[in-house]
């Protein structure tokens, strides 16, 4: 008999899972639809509890031309859990992956459902996901459910994921996909790795309820945590890289244009403070010398974080930085005189109302700034 590839590897990582681990391979198989050819790859590390030994026992008791197979790799020591999937994904075979928890918590009948949205769908991910309508989480305690919350929280904020659920255990992807990429895999969250390196492929989510664990206990622990937190680092890094390395002009630009809008927006909250703070704060200025040095104090710190942020700038030697200072100072009153005058001409020759006006005038006036200044103050290409 040739034996040809399977069609979908699910790869289930163990430790001291003896009570849960046949029952879940029983299961798994139950759920795969007819036809297909699977192999199941149990990632052990070394369980004292003897699951290793088990799965050999019922491995050597399976009929051996089966189009579901099942197989192990023993690692020496628990190595973590992010660590021991890649390990099974690096030795899968077919091209669709499912990777899935062994304690339960993972229902098996949505097996089909990941994999046909990969198979018949054309998906390049697939994510189980308790954080979409018709998904949710069973038996587990308040502070679970906050840890749960606030890491998604963070992993779609700071590392800009779009899913619901990041921090999914139960996915499936196309192995292709991963080509070329090399992995922490630090801890446990080695999907949010695959959707911080993989960004704008296409992602299915899957709802379902995960349940807690009947039989043994969860690995995660404060250590987790702290790895969680390491590895948000890294791969908030590996997006900065990734960010510098975008070719398309487009991008470039908006993206740059976008944090010359938010210095913007910051500029004013600082003249807004500056100045009340030296109208009746310190001191008792006079409201329009406090406001003077609020605009100041906001053209400055607004200067800062555009060359620093917006145009990536870190050269402070004096004479060039004066002169960036000097222009930027001389293009952002350009700026407030063009606002004056467009309001004046959208109002009074328009007829368009004020509080329109006023937008339309700010937006323009803004745009004009952040051209001016990226061609003349910071030197770059207008568009590159
Ligand atoms: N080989 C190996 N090595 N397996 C491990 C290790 C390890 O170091 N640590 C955990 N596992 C296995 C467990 O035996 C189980 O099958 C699976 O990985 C999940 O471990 P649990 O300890 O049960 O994790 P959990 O239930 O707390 O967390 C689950 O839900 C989270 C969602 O909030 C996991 O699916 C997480 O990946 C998921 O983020
Ligand atoms: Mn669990």
């Amino acid at each position: 008999m040739k034996m040809e590839n399977p069609q979908v590897s699910i790869i289930v990582p163990t430790y001291n899972e003896s009570q849960n681990i046949i029952d879940i391979l029983k299961s798994i198989r139950r759920c795969i639809p007819d036809g297909f050819s699977t192999e199941t790859i149990v990632v052990d590390d070394n369980s004292p509890d003897g699951t290793g030994k088990i799965v050999e026992e019922y491995i050597s008791n399976l009929k051996k031309f089966t189009e579901n197979k099942i197989s192990i790799i023993h690692r020496k020591a628990k190595k973590g859990l992010a660590s021991a999937i890649l390990n099974g994904i690096q030795s899968a075979k077919a091209d669709t992956i499912v990777v899935m928890d062994s304690d339960f918590s993972h229902p098996p009948h949505i097996i089909p459902k990941l994999v046909s949205a990969i198979k018949q769908y054309q998906y390049d991910i697939a994510i189980a996901s308790r954080y979409v309508k018709g998904g949710t989480v069973e038996g587990w305690s308040l502070k679970r459910k906050i840890i749960s919350k606030g890491a998604t929280l963070i992993a779609r904020k700071s590392l800009g994921v779009t899913s619901n659920d990041p921090m999914s255990g139960f996915f499936a992807f196309r192995k292709n996909l991963i080509k070329g990429l090399s992995f922490d895999a630090i801890g446990y969250k080695i999907l949010l790795e695959l959707l911080v390196k993989t960004k704008g492929v296409k992602i299915q989510e899957i709802p379902y309820t995960f349940q807690d664990r009947k039989f043994g206990s969860s690995k995660l622990d404060s250590g987790t945590i702290i790895d969680y937190v390491e590895s948000v680092l890294k791969l908030y890094r590996y997006g900065k890289a990734a960010e510098k390395q975008e070719r398309r002009p487009s991008v470039r630009f908006f993206s740059k244009a976008a944090r010359f809008f938010t210095v913007g927006a910051s500029g004013l909250l600082v003249n807004y403070l500056v100045s009340l703070l030296f109208a009746d704060g310190i001191s008792n200025l006079w409201y329009i010398h406090a406001t003077s040095i609020g605009i100041i104090a906001s053209m400055t710190t607004n200067f800062v974080l555009n060359k620093v942020w917006t145009f990536g700038d870190r050269d402070f030697s004096p004479a060039k930085t004066l002169k960036q200072y000097g222009k930027f100072i001389a293009f952002s009153s350009l700026g407030a005189l063009l606002q004056l005058g467009l309001v004046y001409y959208f109002v009074d020759v328009h007829g368009i109302s004020y509080p329109i006006s006023l937008v339309a005038a700010v937006g323009l006036a803004a745009f004009g700034n952040f051209v001016l200044n990226k061609k003349w103050t910071f030197k770059e290409k207008l568009w590159n």
